[in-house]
């Protein structure tokens, strides 16, 4: 049973679909809108409760970029979470390589800072009693239609992780899409590290798999932007087979990644090889990073 739950970018896309989804089910009762933004999120809220039907949603502000913010927002939680969904993240679009104050560059704080923190701060205060759901993406194993190539680390040393995360792994050529792929990599090893340190909880790591109706092509480079949006989504992913889906099914995702029994701590669940949609597999069954030297 998922009675409390938490879910980070919370206002719009897979997070806020999420967020109606669970709602619906008779066992939720309280879900906490984890938001950057004030206004959206009451937005968010209004909308989710005339949805729903259901006046269960309480907002969080805080910025996943920032530290300061979120530990302030954790310490504003009161009362237990049994399942958190760290869903804010993104591409991030040309701010992307920015560093912020924590050494990390936007890109990499979005997708992982945060959501970090708010786990370690909910852990720390004895408040997560289930499942921690961390969001990534076929972009890790690869996604070669949209160039986007498998990750391959040379060493997993720290240092290679914190070149990764600081943007210096990607030297002049930072491509943002590629880094993506890295950074969300990053997040998943944390996601699996977290499962075996704490085997009383569930930390698994699902993809929702190439989703329409979401804020993030907005942040792609503009020819990608225009490609993606009305040629490929509408045209050739379509034709091509488990390769797109609709936002209800990213989103299910979610949800089944944390209610469904089936989907098991320290996995990373995404789609099949070489598909963006449809069934959601193990990914080590047929892609796996370097070995780590340590
Ligand atoms: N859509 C896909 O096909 C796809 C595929 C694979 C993985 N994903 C992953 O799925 C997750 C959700 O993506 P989406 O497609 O639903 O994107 P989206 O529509 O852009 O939603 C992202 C959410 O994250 C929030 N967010 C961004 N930066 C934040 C910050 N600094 N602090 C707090 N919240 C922040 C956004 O808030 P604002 O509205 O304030 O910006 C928004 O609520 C992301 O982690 C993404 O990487 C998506």
């Amino acid at each position: 049973m998922k009675e409390s739950i938490l879910i980070t970018g919370a206002n719009a896309g897979l997070g806020k679909e999420t967020a109606r989804q669970l709602a619906l089910k008779n066992e939720t009762k309280r879900i906490i809108l984890f938001c950057r933004n004030r206004v959206k999120a009451e937005a968010a809220k209004e909308d989710l409760e005339e949805k729903t039907g259901k006046k269960i949603f309480e907002i969080i502000i805080g910025d996943v970029v920032d530290a300061i913010s979120v530990r302030k927002a954790a310490e504003g939680i009161n009362g237990h979470i049994d399942a958190i969904v760290l869903n804010a993240g993104g591409v991030i679009g040309k701010t992307a390589a920015k560093l912020t104050p924590s050494g990390m560059n936007q890109l990499a704080a979005t997708n992982i800072l945060g959501n970090v923190i708010l786990v370690e701060e909910l852990i720390k205060r004895d408040l997560l009693r289930k499942a921690v759901l961390s969001v990534s993406a076929e972009a890790v194993p690869g996604v070669k239609m949209l160039g986007v190539k498998p990750v391959s680390m040379r060493t997993s040393s720290v240092d290679e992780f914190a070149a990764v995360l600081d943007g210096s792994y990607f030297g002049n050529k930072f491509d943002a899409l590629q880094a993506y792929a890295y950074v969300k990599y990053a997040e998943t090893m944390w996601t699996l590290s977290m499962a075996r340190k704490y085997p009383q909880l569930k930390f698994v790591v699902v993809s929702p798999g190439n989703t329409k109706g979401t804020q993030a092509p907005n942040s792609l480079p503009p020819p990608m932007r225009f490609m993606l949006k009305y040629v490929m989504m509408p045209i050739v992913f379509p034709l091509m087979g488990e390769m797109v889906h609709e936002l209800e099914v990213g989103a299910k995702r979610f949800v089944d990644g944390i209610s469904d029994e089936r989907y098991k701590s320290g996995v990373f669940y995404a789609s099949k090889e070489g598909k963006l949609s449809g069934e959601m597999v193990d990914q080590s069954t047929f892609w796996l990073p370097a070995v780590s030297s340590g």
